[in-house]
């Protein structure tokens, strides 16, 4: 497998075509983003934890049977990914009110939500990323009926494998972020899993572990992610 030329870079990662035109290697960089772009600085070591968080979580998932674009990974920072044909919507589960939820219904945070919440957003930086429903999905083409099924059932699916996982840990999963493509005709899980896209507290504090520590210029960003890493077992 050969890197070849850049096809896309986003806030966080760069993604490269290969000498295969099924798969792709995604480069974690160490560009943290927040509130659609408007604030992004750079943390040291921040590509490689979330990189290697990443590979992590996504090797759990496969082994649970979740279809996922996950190969290998290639290094420090980068990982082979199969090409997916990208649906453009953010599937968001909650499992504690946070965030967003908060603000937009003035629910407590850290309130239970029993059974967690489903929502979609859809990827539009310039929008704000605004939360839409199955309709708008399926009047504007942006993923079928039976796909958004496809991807409830593996978003729901996520959440029990990685709550009890977290939980092994002494860890909170309270909300987290998945996005979706097509392979082979198979919704397949994209994307990446790392604490730029979830909330994770520690179970008995509370302390955030995740990137609401830069959000809210927490400092100890990558310090917690580490820290999430190392309560998941992973010998970073
Ligand atoms: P929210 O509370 O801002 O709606 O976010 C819910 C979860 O989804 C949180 O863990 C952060 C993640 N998320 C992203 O990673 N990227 C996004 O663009 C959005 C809207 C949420
Ligand atoms: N990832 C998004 C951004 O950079 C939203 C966020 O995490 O706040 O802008």
């Amino acid at each position: 497998m050969e890197k070849r030329e850049l096809l896309y870079s986003g806030k966080a990662k760069s993604v490269y075509t290969t000498d295969d035109p099924d798969y792709m290697v995604l480069e974690f960089r160490n560009d943290t983003s927040a509130f659609d772009g408007k604030k992004v600085e750079q943390l040291d070591r921040k590509g490689r934890i979330n990189n290697l968080f990443n590979a992590f979580i996504m090797q759990k998932l496969s082994d649970a049977g979740i279809p996922t674009h996950f190969e290998k990974l290639l290094s420090d920072n980068e990982a082979l990914v199969k090409k997916l044909d990208m649906i453009p919507l953010e599937c968001v589960v909650r499992n504690l009110a946070a965030g967003s939820l908060v603000r937009r219904l003035g629910v407590e945070e850290g309130k239970e939500l029993n059974p967690p919440t489903f929502e979609l957003f859809l990827k539009n930086d310039a929008l704000g990323d605004p939360m839409v429903n199955e309709s708008h999905a399926a009047t504007f083409g942006w993923a079928s009926e039976a796909q958004i099924a496809r991807m409830k059932e593996l978003t729901f699916k996520v959440n029990e494998i990685l709550k009890q996982m977290f939980l092994d840990g002494d860890m909170l999963l309270v909300d987290y972020k998945l996005e979706f493509g097509v392979f082979n005709g198979e919704v397949t899980l994209g994307d990446e899993f790392s604490p730029d896209g979830c909330r994770l507290w520690d179970k008995n504090t509370r302390e955030k572990m995740d990137k609401d520590r830069f959000r809210q210029g927490l400092g100890g960003v990558v310090e917690g992610y580490e820290e999430a890493a190392r309560r998941l077992g992973m010998d970073i």
